[in-house]
């Protein structure tokens, strides 16, 4: 039974108002003392010709209470309902359980397909933090849309194509050695980068070397098509194994060089749109009566660059999935990227491009250590995920808990509080790295949460062959039990919330808070306790088994792995 629609349904035939409007009108107050749902009287005002206190006191006097409905307070000119707090927590728990792990699902999303683009790294640069907050939030946003029934595809638009690898094929065949290579792929790829730029700064006929290595790539000479080739398979071999180690899977690896055959097209159509001008020699579209600079199309040397690659892929992907979405999880300081090329494919008549979604997020601060990848002194992605790991064993360790396998729950705490971090606040906000708050066991941290969970767990071991299938949840009626069983009630919401704004730190945020419910539940009502009555143990079980069970799913839609004990 839906408790909000039993109320609605009561105030429609009291009203006579349509039930839609009821529905639109009524609202979560602001504070739990007010009650579970309140319906201002205000709009019935005019109707009515009395004013809104008086309406609610009216209302109230006629509406009894029920086996959903405690009572019904009239505040103001609200009505202020509160629900039978048994009844909710009986309802919500055996929905929770006949759910199973599909508690909080829908299938909203069914038969449409949202592509989510992330990470997209570049080859032969390092996979750097900005990829990894990429990573994080585009990861989870895939895993959003599955849970609420999308057909989702995770694509990675890898950086492999453009003059660079002009730059990176001349580096090799001046210094480059495959078994180093090999060893050590992207570290040893960059030193020759940077190395080619430190000779290029004294002989710069190096970079027209260079021009003619990439000229000769875009032509599809095959001597420099299998260098460029070796190099995108060597990083490939790299970024996956960070993509292991944070256990996301892409469907698709189609790069920028995937579409450097599909431009011809793309050109050809803004063209004969009127769409191209020449600016300084290159063609361009202008975007002055919107105040942002062109989007440039073709350079003025007739090469086609980053922009009009991404216009092509739009278009691939429009018409091979049909999508309903097609999201960019993409730093900030290329909003005004994609403002340009959602622009131009509107002017080009692509109806389909409203559909096109720029998800931007802010940038990350590694206190003291700068990232640049033309000197070389890097933050290599890999040794901060092993260096949050080492840690994390550091503190098991110390804090001398018996966890089991102590890599296992090492490596999925060490990842869970890097995943975290970048999921904890609104996507747009600046990062500052630190491991004291990404490790901080009692603050809002994964390992925080993570503990929630594992607590959960190990009352429910110790509880075991006990049968709480059929417990009673009436006795298990408190402030923190009601607390805890509404936010498990609210668990769709929030998800659903997510992605309607493609911020997944609506589900940290939930997750975070569901955890502090549990904890303050089961410190003040006893569990285990040998004076705890039968009946009561029951219930109480019951309810910590559907926590359990939304914890996990709540992680598991931020990319995070429970643990059983830690
Ligand atoms: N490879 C780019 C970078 O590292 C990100 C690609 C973003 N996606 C896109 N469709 N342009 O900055």
């Amino acid at each position: 039974m839906d408790f909000k629609e039993h109320i609605i349904d009561k105030l429609t035939a009291l009203t006579g108002l349509e039930r839609e409007a009821v529905a639109k009108a009524v609202e979560t107050p602001p504070d739990e003392k007010l009650g579970d749902l309140a319906f201002p009287c205000f709009p019935l005002a005019r109707v009515l010709r009395k004013a809104p206190p008086l309406i609610a006191k009216e209302l109230a006097e006629q509406l009894s209470s029920d086996e959903l409905i405690d009572r019904v307070d009239a505040v103001g000119g609200y009505l202020n309902f509160f629900y039978n707090r048994a009844a909710f927590i009986t309802d919500t728990i055996a929905a929770v359980r006949t759910a199973g792990d599909k508690w909080g699902r829908s299938d909203t999303g069914a038969g449409k397909t949202v592509l989510v683009e992330y990470s997209s790294p570049n080859i032969a640069k390092p996979f750097h933090i900005g990829h990894l907050f990429s990573t994080a939030v585009g990861n989870s946003l895939a895993k959003i849309y599955d849970f609420l029934g999308y057909n989702v595809l995770s694509l990675n638009h890898l950086g492999d194509w453009g003059t660079q690898f002009g730059k990176l094929i001349s580096a090799y065949k001046r210094w480059g050695d495959s078994a180093l290579i090999e060893k050590d792929p992207i570290r040893e790829l960059l030193k020759i980068y940077v190395r080619f730029h430190e000779e290029a700064e004294k002989h710069p006929e190096l970079e027209d070397e260079a021009r003619e290595y990439f000229k000769k790539l875009e032509e599809g000479d095959e001597e420099t098509t299998a260098l460029w080739k070796y190099f995108r398979d060597q990083s490939l071999v790299e970024f996956k194994r960070v993509y292991d180690m944070l256990g996301v899977k892409f469907d698709s690896y189609n790069g920028e060089a995937f579409y450097s055959d599909k431009m011809d097209e793309v050109v050809d159509i803004l063209r004969d749109k009127g769409l191209l001008v020449e600016s300084e020699g290159a063609q361009v579209v202008d975007l002055s009566d919107l105040n942002i600079p062109p989007c440039i199309i073709l350079k003025s040397d007739g090469a086609t660059i980053y922009a009009t690659r991404d216009i092509a892929a739009a278009l691939y992907r429009y018409r091979t999935y049909n999508f309903y979405k097609n999201i960019y999880v993409v730093g900030l300081p290329q909003s005004l990227h994609f403002k340009q090329i959602f622009e131009t494919m509107r002017r080009a008549g692509w109806d389909w491009s409203r559909n096109c979604v720029y998800v931007g997020f802010g940038l990350v601060k590694l206190p003291g250590k700068s990232m640049s990848t033309r000197h070389g002194d890097v933050v290599f992605l890999e040794d901060v995920l092993n260096e949050s790991i080492e840690k994390t064993r550091d503190i098991i360790i110390s804090n001398g808990s018996d966890v089991g396998d102590i890599d296992d729950v090492s490596k999925k705490i060490g990842i869970g509080a890097i995943l975290y971090t970048f999921l904890k606040n609104s996507r747009e906000k600046d990062i500052v790295f630190s491991w004291e708050s990404m490790l901080d066991f009692d603050g809002e941290s994964a390992p925080y949460c993570m503990y929630g969970y594992a607590r959960g767990r190990s009352i429910l071991r110790k509880a075991e062959g006990t049968d709480f299938s059929d417990a009673d949840l009436s006795k298990a009626v408190s402030d923190e039990a009601y607390a805890l069983v509404k936010l498990i009630n609210g668990y769709g919401d929030a998800v659903k919330d997510a992605a309607d704004k493609n911020e997944p730190f609506y589900v940290n945020r939930y997750v975070t808070g569901l955890v502090k419910a549990f904890n303050k539940f089961y410190n003040t009502n006893p569990i285990m306790r040998d004076d705890v009555e039968d009946e009561v143990k029951k219930a109480r079980l019951a309810i910590v088994d559907a926590t359990c069970g939304v914890i996990k799913s709540a992680l598991a839609l931020l990319g995070i792995s429970v643990v059983e004990s830690m």
